[in-house]
Parts: structure tokens; C-alpha cells; sequence
């Protein structure tokens, strides 16, 4: 995974048919997805349950670029390993998951995957300049996590844009979560993410059976996101 800050579009599955995730994946793919982004969620930290590793290890064969695990856990330290053996290429973690986050980070570099750091909506990005030097990717949540579907944060502009300061010259992606349209691409992009998560408005209108729209879908929200 070499670094480059050019948009990247990453598909939720959280938003694909819970019947085929091999095919969904295989799908979105050949329509054009950068990256695939899979939302672990541990009905504790976030009123919803969803995938753990064996999933994520089933789902690996089907997969040929980057898996990008987003990990709604906590505590999330004794599930690192699962998640790096079944093939993630991201381990995203959020600096609400405990008080240890910087044992975190440095846990999954340990394992070889990326490091992301997750943040949510109501978190300060204070704690972030300490953490520059052990992570790869910075994950601004711009709904509350647990649920696709959701209407993106205004607020959350001015965080982004904070971050992209923060972050200077560094290889560190921003990856933006929730709530992604093709009317809010562009004001991401411009703020200072390279990386677009979305789950609803890709998945929309298509099937495995049909999966041309989420190709539409995803060359419609690069170009939105590349200035139109
Ligand atoms: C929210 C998840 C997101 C979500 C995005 O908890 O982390 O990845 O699935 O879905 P949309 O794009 O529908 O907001
Ligand atoms: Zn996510």
C-alpha cells in the first residue's frame, strides 16, 4: 500500500446484502471501489452488532485490494490479532475505546497492518498531535457510529479541515465516515480527506444480480469529489 493523498472511494458493506457478502465484494470492486471497508460492531460500544473476524477472514479471498477494518470494540486490544490474521489491511480503532489508545496503536503496527484512529463526533481532537508519530489514517466520524443511513454533521467540516492542519506533510490519510453524498464530496475533499467511506449512497439501487448502479454510484461520487 504505497501512500497517495488522491481520492480514494472505500464501500461500506454495511450497507450490502447481508445474504452475499463474498459477491457484494467481488461486485463493488469490478465497479471501481479503492478500497472495502468493514464496520465491526460489538452491540456495547455501539447499540449494534455486526461482524467479527471469522467473517472478516471469509470475506479475505474475496477482496483483492485493501480491507479496511473499522472497529467499533471495546475494550478492542484482545481482538487485534484475530482482525490482523484474517487478512486486514487497516485496523481502525476509536480513541474513545479505552484509556490505553496509544497501546492500541502501537499494537496493531506491531501486527503489521495500517493504524487508523477513529473519532467520534462528540470527541475533541486534542489528544491527536501526541499520536501523529503511530498511526496511518485518522477516521473522522461524521454521523454517531452504529447505524448506516445516517445525515452527515455539519460540524464535522471544521474538525476535518483542524486535522488536515494537524497532519501537515505527513503520509497520514483522512478518512471521512457517515453520511457521504455526492452533495458533500467535494466540501470533504476540499477540507482535507483523501478518503471516502459510504455505505447507502453506493449501494443504493443496485444488486448482486444488478450491479452496474454501484458503479454509477462510485464514478458519480469520485467525479463529485474530484471538483465535478
Ligand atoms: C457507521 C459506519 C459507517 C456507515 C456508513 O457506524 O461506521 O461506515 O456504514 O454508512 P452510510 O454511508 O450509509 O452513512
Ligand atoms: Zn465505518
Amino acid at each position: 500500500m504505497s501512500f497517495s493523498r488522491s481520492v480514494k472511494i472505500a464501500p461500506s458493506i454495511l450497507a450490502a446484502d447481508f445474504a452475499n457478502f463474498g459477491a457484494e465484494c467481488r461486485a463493488v470492486e469490478a465497479e471501481g471501489a479503492d478500497w472495502v471497508h468493514i464496520d465491526v460492531m460489538d452491540g456495547h460500544f455501539v447499540p449494534n452488532i455486526t461482524f467479527g473476524p471469522a467473517m472478516c477472514a471469509a470475506l479475505r479471498p474475496h477482496i483483492k485490494g485493501v480491507m479496511d477494518v473499522h472497529l467499533m470494540v471495546a475494550p478492542v486490544d484482545l481482538y487485534l490479532d484475530a482482525f490482523a490474521k484474517a487478512g486486514a489491511n487497516i485496523l481502525t480503532v476509536h480513541l474513545e475505546s479505552g484509556p490505553h489508545i496509544h497501546r492500541s496503536l502501537q499494537a496493531i503496527r506491531a501486527l503489521g497492518c495500517k493504524v487508523g484512529l477513529a473519532i467520534n463526533p462528540g470527541t475533541g481532537i486534542e489528544a491527536v498531535p501526541s499520536l501523529l508519530d503511530d498511526i496511518d489514517l485518522i477516521c473522522v466520524m461524521t454521523v454517531n457510529p452504529g447505524f448506516g443511513g445516517q445525515k452527515l454533521i455539519p460540524a464535522m467540516m471544521d474538525k476535518v479541515r483542524a486535522l488536515r492542519a494537524m497532519v501537515g506533510d505527513r503520509p497520514i490519510h483522512i478518512e471521512i465516515d457517515g453520511g457521504v453524498t455526492e452533495g458533500n464530496a467535494a466540501a470533504l475533499v476540499t477540507a482535507g480527506a483523501d478518503v471516502l467511506v459510504a455505505g447507502s449512497s453506493i449501494f443504493k439501487g443496485g444488486s448482486v444480480t444488478n450491479p452496474a448502479p454501484y458503479g454509477t454510484n462510485i464514478r458519480a461520487l469520485r467525479s463529485a469529489a474530484n471538483g465535478g
